[in-house]
């Protein structure tokens, strides 16, 4: 059996990866249309950081394991083709800022339809709107050699910067399929792959629709548990509750669960955001104004949080940020990622930017081209990429944590305190310094839903 990916991206590099791990009977080609990308899975330099990753594409790369720009190769020779381009919100025409832009779904099952000479399971990979998978298959359906297609929907659910982890032990593999014979074939076939190494019982199948879905319900949920105890932190630094304590106490109760309950300056990443404004599209396509709503809630409490942190620093800064050097911790999403998509730092840099604040910037992984990408028009002299958080932080007025990173716990604050403007700041949007310890050195430190000394 042969399985490819279309796209090799945070999706189908690391899934593509431990699929050939752990099913080493299985030839595995992962394509793409970006040639760097492809350079970089053969080099040294992968272009994805996971935790975990780089041993084992050393382990199988070459063996079971090969990355191609020749896709239309891939495709005539696999069985299984997994969809894992990349799907943004649009940002034109019809339902832009909420729908899906699905050019690069189209034109990768385009392409499908174009070369197959044989029978091909397509599986959506991708984070899809409900009901892709029927314009997939009228594409499929200009195909001239007559072949068969079954289209699956197998939503990723891994997390970024635990990428390994959650693929080797997922809490649930997902299959939709058609209730045709041939539907459920193929759903077996792909159950057949996963079970490898997933217990059979975590393996759900049921229809397409229904999977797909219960991808953006569970991002949905996710965003609303983080966008909840958001608003709650709000509260809390208005009547001296700590965020923290109320998120042990709550998350203790087993139905709600202690997970996905931390309180941060907001959520990141490719998947939320996305996934929510595309139910939201759903619904107001189906006329359901009242539920539409409902969702909105779940991102506009996320952007107030973002703005509310950045006018935070502003204020406590004595209303004026110009020409002060602001050094700001992490730019990533997340920990462990060198992902920068939707993450909380580009908004929150940016209002300190329209203030005219000089950023210091420094992330352990993400690459200075990236940062500067992503916080452009704002003039260059006003940003500084710094190789080290002591440099980021020498001389400046605040120090603005925005993403978790473990090195950031153990460094020298008594060193960096020294040698910072005084009153020397620390703002912590993700709750990841002691507060009080911070305050001893000298710092005024402020957290997110933090009671405020
Ligand atoms: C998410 C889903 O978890 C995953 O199942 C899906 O397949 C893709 O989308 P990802 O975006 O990679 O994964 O990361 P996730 O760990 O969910 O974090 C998303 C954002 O929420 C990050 O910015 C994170 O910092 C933030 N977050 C997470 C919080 O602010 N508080 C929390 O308690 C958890
Ligand atoms: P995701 O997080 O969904 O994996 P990425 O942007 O990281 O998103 O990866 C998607 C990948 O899909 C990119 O490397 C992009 O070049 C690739 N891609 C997009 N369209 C096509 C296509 N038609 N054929 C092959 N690869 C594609």
């Amino acid at each position: 059996m042969k399985i490819c990916s279309i796209g090799a991206g945070y999706v189908g590099g690391p899934t593509m990866v431990v699929i050939a791990e752990q099913c080493p009977e299985i030839e595995v080609e992962v394509t793409d249309v970006n040639e760097e990308r492809i350079a970089a899975w053969n080099s040294e330099k992968l272009p994805v950081f996971e935790p975990g990753l780089d041993e084992i594409v050393k382990k199988v790369r070459g063996k079971n394991l090969t990355f191609s720009t020749d896709i239309d190769e891939a495709i005539r020779t696999s069985d299984i083709i997994f969809l894992a381009v990349n799907t943004p919100t649009k940002t034109y025409g019809d339902g832009a800022g909420k729908a899906s832009d699905l050019t690069y779904i189209e034109s990768a099952v385009r392409r499908i339809a174009e070369v197959a000479t044989g029978d091909k399971i397509i599986v959506e990979k991708s984070t899809l709107p409900v009901r892709t998978a029927e314009k997939i298959r009228r594409i499929l359906a200009t195909n001239r050699h007559g072949c068969n297609f079954e289209i699956l929907s197998n939503p990723e659910f891994m997390a970024e910067g635990t990428a390994v982890e959650d693929l080797r032990h997922p809490d649930r593999i997902l299959i939709g399929g058609d209730e045709t014979e041939s539907g459920q074939k193929a759903v077996q076939t792909l159950v057949d792959v996963y079970a490898h190494w997933v217990p059979r019982e975590k393996i759900l199948t049921q229809n397409v629709w229904s999977s797909e879905l219960s991808k953006l319900a569970s991002n949905a949920f996710l965003a609303q548990k983080i966008s909840s105890i958001n608003a709650l932190s709000v509260l809390c630094e208005h009547s001296g509750a700590d965020v923290d304590e109320i998120a042990r106490s709550v998350g203790a109760d087993s139905r709600i669960g202690p997970k996905f309950l931390k309180s941060s300056v907001g959520f990141g990443g490719s998947c939320f955001k996305k996934d929510v404004l595309n139910l939201i599209y759903l619904c107001e396509y189906a006329g359901l104004t009242e539920v539409a709503r409902y969702w909105q809630q779940v991102i506009d409490m996320n952007e107030y949080q973002k703005h509310r942190f950045a006018r935070f620093i502003r204020e406590k800064l004595f209303g004026s940020l110009r020409n002060k050097k602001i050094a700001i911790f992490g730019f990533a999403f997340k920990k462990d990622t060198n992902d920068t998509r939707e993450t909380p730092a580009i908004t929150v840099c940016q209002d300190l930017l329209e203030e005219q604040a000089k950023l210091a910037i420094y992330d352990p992984k993400v690459p200075e081209e990236t940062v500067r990408r992503d916080l452009r028009p704002y003039p260059a002299d006003l940003i500084t990429i710094t190789q080290t958080p002591y440099e980021a932080a020498e001389e400046a007025h605040a120090i603005v944590i925005l993403t978790e990173w473990d090195e950031f716990i153990a460094l020298d604050y008594e060193k960096i305190f020294k040698n910072m403007q005084q009153p020397a700041f620390v703002f912590d949007g993700r709750n990841l310094l002691d507060l009080n310890r911070l305050r001893t050195i000298g710092f005024e430190a402020y957290g997110i839903g933090k009671p405020r000394a």
